[in-house]
């Protein structure tokens, strides 16, 4: 099973629900670490109360993106990660953290990618007037929001919508796609190759909506 890291920032939503699929015998991914750049996240007393090690980094006490980014990378090191998942993670991390676990690495977006990078991503669906919105699990690259997209799932924008509205729905589709899409990466049904996500036939029924 491949070690897996899942970073957050918060909630950790996305996190319980990884944690919650590698605990079956044939999941890809075993969950060997969760990591959060703030102590006070919620979602590190949930993976610690699941016996999984766990994490805080806090930015705050290092003087730069660099600092911050090398005693990441020697954490992920030291706990013999193989892959990282961000999930709610909420820091850009730098160029050089970044080509060091490239194709390592994945990410998920709530917007259907190339649309609606950075953040405020239903605020920016409403407003464009979109009818179809959704989220997407991509490969990290130095550019924000930018990576090859590994999976995408749709929600319909209803009348009535708000911000809150559309991004309860997308969350609910987010938490069936990052299990799914991680299955696929660990097990090697997907992989990137010359900067192109290659799905092995078997993977194309899991890829998204
Ligand atoms: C999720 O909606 C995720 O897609 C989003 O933050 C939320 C975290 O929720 N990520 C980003 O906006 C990344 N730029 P969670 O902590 O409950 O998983």
């Amino acid at each position: 099973r491949t070690r897996t890291a899942v970073l957050i920032s918060g909630r950790g939503s996305n996190m319980t629900v990884l944690v919650e699929a590698a605990k079956a015998a044939d999941y890809p991914a075993e969950i060997a670490l969760v990591l959060s750049n703030r102590p006070e996240a919620a979602g590190l007393a949930y993976a610690a109360g699941q016996r999984i090690p766990t994490l805080a980094l806090d930015h705050r006490a290092y003087p730069d993106r660099g600092s911050f980014d090398a005693a990441l990378d020697g954490a992920l090191r030291e706990a013999g990660i193989e892959l990282v998942v961000l999930a709610g993670f909420m820091r850009i991390l730098t160029p050089g953290f970044v080509e060091a676990w490239a194709g390592r690495m994945i990410n998920i977006h709530p917007s259907l990618l190339p649309l609606f990078r950075g953040t405020h991503t239903h605020e920016q669906a409403l407003a464009a007037g979109v009818r179809v919105h959704g989220c997407s699990v991509h490969y990290v690259v130095p550019e924000l929001d930018a990576g090859p997209i590994v999976a995408q799932a749709a929600v319909p924008v209803l009348p009535g919508d708000d911000a809150d509205a559309l991004a309860a729905r997308v969350l609910v589709q987010e938490h069936r796609l990052y299990p799914a899409a991680l299955a696929m990466i660990a097990s090697g049904r997907a992989r990137l190759e010359g900067g192109r996500v290659i799905l092995a036939e078997a993977a194309r029924d899991a890829g998204g909506a």
